[in-house]
């Protein structure tokens, strides 16, 4: 069994200090980032072995983070199943919405392997390069936040349309929310399969669900893309993020049977202990602002995250992910405030 620090943690471990990595570690905050930016499109970025290899190992090299994780989107799955999709510049990204059965019939999942295979190309080369502590993490987005994009047709606050086709045609919403569960699960264990030795189901926007549509829409799909990974790959843990989840956050976790969860940063570290089995590894969750903002805060907001969780299996990470304006020496303090014990 590996010894890697954050596996250990995933499997319950309570690791002094903690190990840590940053969601969006790799991005605009790095200036050796935005210099490969001006060489390629963001899906060529991603598409491009050289390229996402590159950026996704630009912040180990500078700071050691505990965990690596894969340069690709979570937007990435339509894309290869054929929806239209563009990355626009102060816009995000922009899809081809689906509103009907006609449009979902028109998704080719059955293209997904062979779009992605120079994502699978990037993890084998990362496995090859990263030092022999980091963990390889892949991820995709949970099937209610890739829907959210594939309806609404880009981002949005509220997701109103998606919302409002899970109450008024839960049929179609049924439809897409099955597909989404099979490829993510196939694709999930296909990054396995290429090197990932930890996953991660990124779900934004999991909190604008009342509870029994989280049910219905979160919990359900994500315990079937667990069920159906675990199948094959037993051993490989999987961490769910359910963001914005509020008091659905424990029986999330009891019934998609994740091995770590991710916490936003709304989440009181004290309660979350209290809702999660001491064998769930909790990530998270300091502020982004208070990475941007530095200074003497920065070091005792990242100490009371870390010491609030001493004693039980922690990943320190950002509630969500790094902000673009953040000065790339923030993280620096940061990695040596949550390490120096
Ligand atoms: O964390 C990492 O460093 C790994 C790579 C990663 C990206 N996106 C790269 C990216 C991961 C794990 C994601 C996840 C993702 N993508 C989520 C879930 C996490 C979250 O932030 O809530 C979501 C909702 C998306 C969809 C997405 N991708 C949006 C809304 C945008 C545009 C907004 C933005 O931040 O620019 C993206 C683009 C994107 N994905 C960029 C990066 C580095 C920026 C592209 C660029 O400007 O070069």
């Amino acid at each position: 069994m590996s010894d890697k620090m954050m596996l250990r943690a995933l499997r319950g471990e309570a690791v002094w200090p903690p190990p840590l990595w940053l969601m969006r570690q790799a991005g605009r905050y790095l200036p050796e980032f935005r210099a490969l930016r001006a060489q390629a499109d963001f899906i060529t970025r991603c598409m491009t072995p050289d390229i996402a290899t590159e950026i996704t190992l630009q912040p180990i090299r500078r700071f050691g983070m505990d965990g690596a994780i894969l340069f690709s989107d979570i937007l990435i799955l339509p894309w290869a199943m054929g929806q239209s999709l563009d990355f626009v510049e102060q816009v995000g990204p922009v899809l081809t919405p689906i509103r009907s059965r006609e449009d979902l019939n028109r998704l080719q999942p059955e293209r997904v392997p062979e779009a992605t295979a120079p994502v699978m190309e990037t993890l084998r080369r990362l496995r090859k390069t990263l030092p022999a502590a980091t963990t390889l993490i892949g991820f995709a987005g949970s099937p209610f936040t890739v829907a959210c994009y594939m309806v609404e047709g880009g981002g949005s606050k509220e997701f109103a349309e998606t919302r409002r086709m899970a109450y008024a045609n839960p049929d179609l919403f049924g439809a897409l929310t099955d597909l989404l569960v099979d490829s993510t699960a196939r694709m999930l264990s296909e990054q396995i399969e290429n090197g990932a030795e930890a996953v991660m189901l990124f779900d934004s926007w999991s909190g604008l669900l009342p509870p029994h549509q989280f049910q219905r829409w979160v919990i359900e799909p994500t315990r079937r893309i667990v069920e159906s990974i675990r199948a094959f790959h037993a051993d490989v843990p999987l961490i769910g993020f359910p963001r914005l989840a509020g008091t659905m956050l424990g029986h999330y976790v009891d019934r998609t049977a994740v091995n770590g969860v991710g916490l936003d940063t709304s989440v009181d570290l004290g309660v979350a202990s209290g809702l999660v089995r001491p064998q769930v590894a909790l990530q998270g969750n300091l502020d982004p602002l208070a990475l941007l903002a530095g200074g003497r805060s920065l070091v005792e907001e990242a100490r009371a995250v870390r010491d609030a969780l001493r004693g039980r299996a922690h990943i320190f990470n950002l509630g969500h992910g790094v902000l673009p304006q953040t000065p790339p020496e923030h993280v620096a303090e940061l990695v040596a405030t949550v390490r120096q014990v």
